[in-house]
C-alpha cells in the first residue's frame, strides 16, 4: 500500500495515478472517493454541512482505504492529516510519501482552482497558502516515511523518484512491469 499526502496542487493525484499505472496496482483519490458518498462535491458539503463533518467523512475513508498490504496507490486530500488518527493508519499501514511544495509554487498552480472550498473567497490566497503550510508542513513530515520536493522536476521526474524509492526500499521486489510514463 502506497500513499501520498501533501498540500493542495502539489500533485498528489496525478503522481499517484501514474505510479499506480506503473505498479499494475489500483488507484483511488480519497476525495473523489468522498464525493461519490456524499453524493455531491467536497465544495457543496463544506458550504452545507461545515468542515468537521467533511472531516468525519474523510476519516471513515481513509480507515476504509488504507489496510495492510500491497494493495493499491491512494492520494489523500490535504487536509487528511490534521486527524492523529488518519496520520497513524497512513504511516501504519502504508509508505507514506509527502510531496513538498512551496506556498508560492502552490499559489502559482492554482490561481485559476474554483473547487477547493479552503482557497476560496480569500483576497489572497498566498497568505492563505502559507498559513496552512506552517500548520500542515510538520504534520506531512510526521506521517510520511518519504519526502519529495516538487518544486520544479516535471510529473515524469516525480514520479520516477517515487518509483526509484519504492524501488530501493524493496517495497515491491516483481514491480515494475509496465515501461516508463512518458514525459
Ligand atoms: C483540503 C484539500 C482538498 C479536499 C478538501 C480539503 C484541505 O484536497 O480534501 O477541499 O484541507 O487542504 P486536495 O489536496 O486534493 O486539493
Amino acid at each position: 500500500m502506497i500513499s501520498l499526502v501533501g498540500m493542495p496542487g502539489s500533485g498528489k493525484s496525478t503522481v499517484g495515478r501514474h505510479v499506480a499505472r506503473h505498479l499494475g496496482l489500483p488507484f483511488f483519490d480519497s476525495d473523489h472517493v468522498i464525493e461519490q458518498r456524499i453524493g455531491c462535491s467536497i465544495r457543496a458539503y463544506f458550504e452545507s454541512h461545515g468542515e468537521p463533518a467533511f472531516r468525519d467523512v474523510e476519516a471513515q475513508v481513509i480507515a476504509d482505504l488504507i489496510r495492510p498490504g500491497p494493495g493499491a496507490v491512494v492520494a489523500t486530500g490535504g487536509g487528511a492529516v490534521l486527524r492523529d488518527a488518519n496520520r497513524e493508519a497512513l504511516h501504519a499501514h502504508s509508505t507514506v510519501f509527502y510531496l513538498r511544495s512551496t506556498p508560492e509554487d502552490l499559489a502559482r498552480r492554482l490561481r485559476h482552482d474554483t473547487h477547493r472550498p479552503l482557497l476560496q473567497g480569500s483576497s489572497d490566497p498566498l497568505k492563505r497558502l502559507r498559513t496552512l503550510y506552517q500548520e500542515r508542513d510538520p504534520l506531512y513530515r510526521r506521517c510520511a516515511h518519504y519526502v519529495i520536493e516538487t518544486g520544479r522536476p516535471s510529473v515524469h521526474t516525480l514520479v520516477s523518484m517515487v518509483l526509484m524509492q519504492i524501488e530501493l526500499a524493496g517495497l515491491l521486489p516483481d514491480a515494475p512491469k509496465a515501461p516508463p510514463p512518458h514525459p
